[in-house]
């Protein structure tokens, strides 16, 4: 694909391409945003190195994107209500880190985010790198008999696992360098189509992941399980991912209706500090749904 306004190099086969030629603490031409959207629409999941943007900064490139995203269980800091800061300490060993397994963010929601943006503050002199994968691929490599099938089905997600009475994140035990909430809300199920048609590019994608889709609608989680665990399993295949290094001033933008991502956790005894932000999306359109008419809602 041509670009006239940036630079734009893959970085792997399934997903992911660095973004140069782009200074993102200076207001963008429509032109520049229009081929950063399109970069990131092709490729999933853009890297733009250096950019040495403060929260304010962070903010105004998210609202370039479109309207903010909910934040549920994490709070904002202080100066910029949208900004979340995901920190580990290097105290903090031997403890789950924040979106230290496969998902999509905040699929949950009856509208989660299209897009998240992370900015890198400080990075551990080496690991905590940010593994993505590609759900239209996930999706195209299923055999057309599974397609059929999981064409017409929907799935329950939910916030239970991590921010639950008994999740992950209760009573503090883990991600304790961040003001994560958990409670009775965790608890609410959410249905969404087992594969999404995506409002932008049309195309369909896997709509599954580890950490919040519990089961299928109307069958039990016992029920869901076999078939549940093979897709999220799949969903994550070495061939559909790509992988980002950070260092202080990297920003990734990722397209949460196609990709699914994992922060690793490898670390230990080092300080990590990212700046994130998310986007507003639509209701996730199911296969064969009026996507004109849901993608104006
Ligand atoms: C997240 O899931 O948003 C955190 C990703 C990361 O820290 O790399």
């Amino acid at each position: 694909m041509n670009y006239q306004r940036i630079t734009v190099e893959r970085m792997a086969g399934a997903c992911g391409a660095e973004i140069g030629g782009v200074d993102l603490s200076k207001p963008l031409d429509a032109a520049t945003a229009a081929e950063i959207r399109r970069a990131l629409l092709e490729n999933l999941v853009v890297v733009f190195r250096d950019q040495p943007l403060d929260d304010h900064g962070l903010q105004t490139f998210t609202r370039g994107l479109g309207e903010f995203g909910i934040e549920p269980y994490v709070e904002g800091t202080e100066t910029a209500p949208h900004v979340v800061a995901v920190i580990k300490e290097a105290d903090e060993v031997r403890s789950v880190n924040f979106g230290g397994n496969w998902h999509s963010d905040w699929s949950f929601q009856e509208t989660p985010p299209a897009f998240t943006i992370l900015h890198a503050r400080q990075t551990p002199p080496f690991g905590g790198d940010t593994l993505f994968a590609n759900q239209y691929l996930a999706w195209e490599a299923l055999s057309p008999g599974l397609r059929a099938m999981l064409g017409g089905m929907r799935a329950m997600h939910s916030a239970r696992r991590p921010y639950g009475p008994q999740g992950t994140y209760a009573g503090g035990r883990n991600a304790r360098s961040m003001k994560i909430s958990t409670g009775e809300s965790a608890l609410a199920e959410q249905s969404q189509p087992v594969v999404r048609v995506h409002a932008e590019t049309g195309r369909e994608a896997l709509y599954v992941n580890k950490v919040y889709t519990i089961r299928f609608e109307d069958m039990t989680e016992r029920e869901s399980a076999p078939l549940l665990g093979f897709l999220c399993d799949h969903a994550v295949r070495p061939e559909f991912t790509c992988r980002v290094d950070w260092r202080p001033g990297t920003l990734t933008v990722w397209d949460n209706r196609c990709v699914q991502h994992f922060a690793i956790n490898d670390y230990d005894g080092h300080r990590r500090e990212m700046h994130r932000t998310t986007v507003r999306g639509e209701k996730p359109i199911a296969t064969g749904e009026d996507h004109n008419r849901r993608a104006a809602e």
